[in-house]
């Protein structure tokens, strides 16, 4: 994260060197600043658009390599569609698509945020810049030889604008978001014998950097809290489990927080019901929500949102040694409420369940959304590009629903209901930890729903969206960092002060 891209602005008069990428529409007209760009040119790229039928597309692009009477090694010409046809979310993939045209050794790059009809506005061209920064990330720090593909662009990015000091200010909040999400990214990409609970938390301690107050919970004071259900995933681990508590407040005093809370299961081996070893390296990614949380809270801090903000994650290795759990257990969480283990390898709503009963007795807050690579069958049913959204409160889950639309993260609503507790109900303690095959997500949902009280609460499953995920324009990083700028928006839309 820390050697990621950075994008410039500059004004549209700039000297552009290296590669410009400009915009036309299907009428291949351009606007007066990339015209004055262009200069003679145009007359080339209107050849060069015949010559290649180029026809001005939203998505389609007219490569001219070392085009003639520009000081250029290269210009791209990136389609908009009919005049109009860009939407708000169409920005951040022009920037990620743009980067993803590059090779990684180009050394400037400037793109003319101009469209046909005049100059791009602020919000759209932070949106443009933050789709570079997004696509542009690599993780590489274990590739010792590096492909090119591997290669991180190393370019000088520029975007030229009508005014540099209002494209500044927009972007500088949004520039925080981009890091939270490249946060995000690497803690989930991170092989589980670098990152275990405790070096998880250390890296959570960061943001203290940022003046959130953070405060680690080690196995002492979690079996002083009574956590019994967190506690008996982690015990048949060599590493210990930890609890990390961030606390942003950058609210008025009086305002409840909202929070946000993270299954942080650092690997997950299935424990005693072990895992097959087909694909379980994958299970590095099973703490992308508390990565998410992370993330989020790093945006929050760095962009000094008014608003009182908890992020609370639970981080365990579920592992099958002499210690661990076995299914017939029976632990008592938080709350009070007693678990039967049928499964150990249902160890994330066990994680969350004393994250959630913490939180929600300790803090009270508005709302609380917790985040999850919770169930398998959540990817059946929902695939790789929504995540599964349960919540008991209407107006929580519109707002959830519409931020996802705006951030291209999107979340589809799935129900909840007491006719599925009777599939979580057990012969020996208050509940089961699994609820059998039929709706998998619903029953794990509903088990988390015991430790919520009455407090508003949407339930995030990302198991197909945090990890793994199919490439986008603004990712190709197999750890996605899905749900910091969905709930960056969520925050920003309805939870801020307006002072
Ligand atoms: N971490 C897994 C869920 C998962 C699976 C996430 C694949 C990402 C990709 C979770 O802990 C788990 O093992 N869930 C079980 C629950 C079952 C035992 C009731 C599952 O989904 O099979
Ligand atoms: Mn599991
Ligand atoms: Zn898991």
């Amino acid at each position: 994260m820390s050697d990621a891209v950075k994008v410039g602005f500059v004004p549209f008069s700039a000297a552009p060197r290296g590669v410009l990428v400009v915009f036309s529409d299907e009428t291949m007209k351009f606007g007066p600043a990339t015209q004055k760009a262009l200069g003679k040119a145009v007359e080339t790229v209107k050849r060069a658009a015949a010559a290649s039928k180029f026809k001005g597309k939203s998505g389609s692009a007219l490569d001219i390599l070392a085009p003639e009477g520009l000081k250029l090694d290269r210009l791209i010409v990136a389609g908009t569609g009919k005049k109009g046809d860009l939407k708000p979310e169409d920005y951040i993939k022009i920037g990620g698509a743009t980067i993803g045209r590059l090779k990684s050794n180009v050394e400037a790059v400037t793109i003319l945020a101009e469209r046909p009809d005049g100059p791009m506005q602020p919000d759209q061209i932070s949106a443009i810049a933050a789709g570079i920064r997004l696509r542009a990330y690599r993780f590489d720090r274990y590739k010792t030889k590096k492909k090119d593909e591997d290669k991180k662009l190393t370019a000088q990015i520029s975007v030229a604008v009508a005014d540099v000091a209002a494209a500044r200010k927009e972007f500088a909040g949004n520039d925080h978001v981009v890091d939270g999400v490249l946060i995000a990214r690497d803690l989930v990409n991170e092989p589980p014998n670098v990152l275990f609970p405790a070096e998880f938390a250390r890296r959570a301690a960061q943001l203290r950097k940022l003046g959130v107050q953070v405060d680690i919970l080690d196995v002492k004071a979690m079996t002083k809290l009574g956590m019994g259900a967190l506690l008996g995933v982690s015990q048949g681990s060599e590493h210990e489990g930890r609890m990390v508590v961030m606390r942003w407040n950058g609210g008025k005093k009086s305002e409840k927080p909202v929070a946000f809370i993270g299954k942080g299961v650092c690997f997950d081996t299935g424990g005693i019901s072990i895992k097959p070893a087909a694909g379980m390296e994958d299970m590095k990614g099973d703490m992308a929500g508390a990565a998410c949380v992370v993330g989020l809270m790093h945006a929050l801090a760095g962009r000094k949102a008014k608003v009182n903000a908890i992020g609370a994650i639970g981080l365990v290795e579920n592992m099958p040694d002499g210690n661990a759990q076995r299914p017939g257990d029976i632990v008592t969480s938080m709350s009070g409420q007693t678990i039967e283990i049928i499964n150990t390898d249902a160890e994330g709503r066990l994680v969350l369940a004393d994250v959630l009963w913490y939180v929600g007795q300790k803090f009270k807050p508005k709302f609380m959304v917790d985040l999850a690579t919770l169930t398998g069958a959540i990817m059946v049913a929902l695939g790789t590009d929504h995540a599964g959204l349960f919540s008991n409160n209407d107006e929580l889950s519109e707002r959830l629903t519409k931020a996802g639309r705006a951030t291209g993260e999107r979340v589809w609503r799935m129900p909840l209901g007491p006719e599925y507790d009777k599939q979580i109900d057990s012969k020996f303690a208050d509940m089961k930890n699994t609820g059998g095959r039929n709706g998998g997500s619903i029953t794990a949902a509903q088990f988390l729903q015991r430790f919520v009280d009455d407090i508003a609460w949407a339930h995030l499953d990302i198991a197909g969206t945090g990890m793994g995920a199919p490439s986008t324009d603004i990712n190709t990083s197999w750890g996605s960092g899905f749900g910091v700028r969905l709930l960056d928006q969520l925050v920003a839309d309805h939870y801020e002060d307006k002072r």
